[in-house]
């Protein structure tokens, strides 16, 4: 299965890419088998994610993933972003292949653990 051409386009042009020197919730995973690692950085504010960032040192659908996941999650409210599933991720991104798939629950756990620490 090739990539879609929504996968391509965020490979390529990653959005919200970077840190926040401001944010308040920062969560870094790794995956151990292909040693890739995701950081998303939030700015949180009255509840709802103003504004965010990831770096990704990985493969290319770690990067579109991440991007599409940073893209889902802005302007949303915490209760929302939890509900990310990286279904979801790869349903906005017209699909990955299988041997894909495990890059997109990367991008999952990445915001849920910067989530998590915006809580602590
Ligand atoms: Fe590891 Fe894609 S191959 S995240």
């Amino acid at each position: 299965m090739a990539y879609s051409a929504k996968v391509m386009d965020h490979f390529m042009n990653p959005r919200n890419v970077g840190e926040l020197d401001n944010a308040n919730g920062v969560g870094e995973v790794g995956n151990a088998k292909c040693g890739d690692i995701m950081k998303i950085y939030l700015d949180v504010q009255d509840n709802v994610i103003q504004d965010v960032r990831f770096n990704t040192f990985g493969c290319g659908a770690a990067i579109a993933t991440s991007s599409m996941a940073t893209e889902l999650i802005k302007g949303k409210t915490i209760e929302e972003a939890m509900e990310l599933t990286n279904k979801a991720v790869v349903e906005a991104l017209d699909g990955l292949p299988p041997v894909k798939l495990h890059c997109s629950v990367l991008a999952e756990e990445a915001v849920q653990a910067a989530l998590r620490d915006y809580y602590e």
